[in-house]
């Protein structure tokens, strides 16, 4: 008998990442379809996607292209080794990845994840140094309220507290810059913020504080998504790069959700126009469709490890999907399809249109601030006294039952739609808003 997927008749055993199991599982929301902009509900209603799914699917759902690419793939070279062996695609993948990465990053390693691509660069930053006979360079710098995804290192250099609370010790030798955001200078900037750069320069403090021969590598996403959409203030970008140049200690921009056009440049690194020594990617490296990730690295970085003989493996790191063969394709796919369709110049295009109607929502019920760069937005609630986190999930319930599907974290809505989005989406997911909050408790 056929499985009826749309209405699963037992949900106990998938226990879902990142959920309120018990609550879902009471009253399910799922998509059993998707085209473009749109998700379609096991109920037969259209969602409008704004978030890109995760973050990630910045061309939007179910192209043409990605799918011929990953089926043709399956078919021709479903699965092959990396380890001291190579098929021609993961190549090509990377030479197209380093075409729009910004000068100077010239070296892709293939992950499967957001998550493990920032294992990975912290564990090249150590291994960098030792490698350069800085062996003492094993502390990892990274900032309060900074997404790092769930391994170890990530959730010990990350600064979310519930990430990393129930999990024990984490990593040693681990500090944290002071995050970014500052409501009572900042509330409603439009764009980067004017204040903040100085905190940056908690980076000296921390500096002498342990010694900066004993620092590997200090890491940020570049724009915080995860945590509430915290832009980085004018300059402070600038200021991380010249005090880590100056101290010998590698700079990481964590470009997970940052990368492949949604500020409306390729990544965050071009926007900025502040080169870091390594960018950690995935999600739209391959549209979301196909688990993959990337750590892209400087020359500087790479040839480190390019000694002693020849015969001998540099790097004892990597993973079974390293490369893999159908994920390559559909990066190839997805990396065109961005080209083909002009989409990070589109992101660009529509960034103050998108702005004013984020901000237009400024006075809207609960709302006490208002962030937004590229096509990214966040709008700031004031938590119900005693009960945080719980007004703006009521948000994001209302959203879907009104065919709008948005993220939450904490009272903060997040918002990040494919780039294809056009103005008159933009309206409706904030007309929509509009309406949920003006009625919302
Ligand atoms: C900045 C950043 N780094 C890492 C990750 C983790 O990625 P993944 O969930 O693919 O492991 C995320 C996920 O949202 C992220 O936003």
């Amino acid at each position: 008998m056929a499985l009826d997927r749309n209405t699963p008749n037992d949900l106990n055993a998938f226990w879902m990442p990142f959920t309120s199991n018990r609550q879902f599982k009471k009253n399910p929301r799922m998509f059993v379809g998707a085209k473009d902009m749109h998700y379609t509900t096991s109920d037969g209603r259209q969602v409008l996607d704004g978030t890109a799914g995760l973050w990630c699917c910045n061309a939007g759902h179910c192209r043409p292209k990605i799918t011929e690419a990953i089926q043709k793939q399956a078919a021709e070279l479903d699965y092959a080794p990396a380890f001291q062996m190579g098929h021609p695609i993961a190549f090509e993948f990377a030479n197209r990845i380093i075409d729009i990465a910004p000068k100077g990053i010239e070296h892709v390693f293939y992950t499967n994840s957001g998550s493990e691509s920032v294992e990975t660069a912290l564990k090249l930053a150590i291994a960098y140094h030792r490698a350069r006979g800085e062996g003492a360079r094993t502390r990892l710098i990274g900032r309060e309220r900074g997404y790092h995804g769930v391994n170890f290192g990530g959730i010990s250099v990350g600064g979310i507290v519930n990430n990393r609370k129930m999990f024990g010790g984490l990593l040693t030798g681990v500090d944290h810059l002071p995050h970014t955001h500052l409501p009572g200078q900042n509330a409603f900037s439009k764009g980067q913020p004017e204040h903040g750069a100085n905190l940056a320069d908690d980076l000296e403090r921390i500096v002498a504080l342990h010694g900066a021969e004993t620092i590997a590598a200090v890491i940020v996403e570049p724009m915080a998504g995860s945590t509430g959409v915290l832009l980085p203030p004018k300059g402070y970008l600038e200021k991380l790069r010249a005090i880590t140049k100056k101290h010998g200690i590698l700079l990481i921009f964590d470009e997970v959700i940052t990368g492949f056009g949604r500020l409306g440049s390729p990544f965050a690194a071009q926007h900025f126009d502040v080169l870091p020594d390594m960018m950690t990617t995935a999600k739209g490296l391959t549209n979301g469709v196909i688990p993959m990730g990337a750590v892209l690295t400087t020359a500087e970085v790479h040839d480190a490890f390019m000694n002693g003989p020849e015969h001998m493996i540099e790097l004892f790191h990597g993973y079974t999907y390293s490369g893999n063969p159908i994920a390559s394709a559909a990066g190839i796919a997805t990396l065109e399809t961005y080209k083909e369709e002009g989409l990070f110049e589109r992101a660009a295009a529509l960034a103050p249109y998108w702005e004013e109607a984020l901000h237009s929502l400024k006075g809207t019920r609960h709302v006490i601030d208002i962030r937004n760069m590229g096509l990214i937005g966040a709008i700031e609630l004031e938590p119900i006294a005693g009960e945080p986190t719980k007004r703006a999930f009521s948000a994001f319930l209302k959203a879907y039952d009104k065919g709008i599907l948005i993220r939450t974290t904490g009272d903060i809505i997040a918002m990040s739609p494919p780039l294809i989005i056009e103005k008159s989406h933009i309206d409706t997911l904030i007309e929509t808003l509009r309406d949920v909050l003006t009625h919302l408790d």
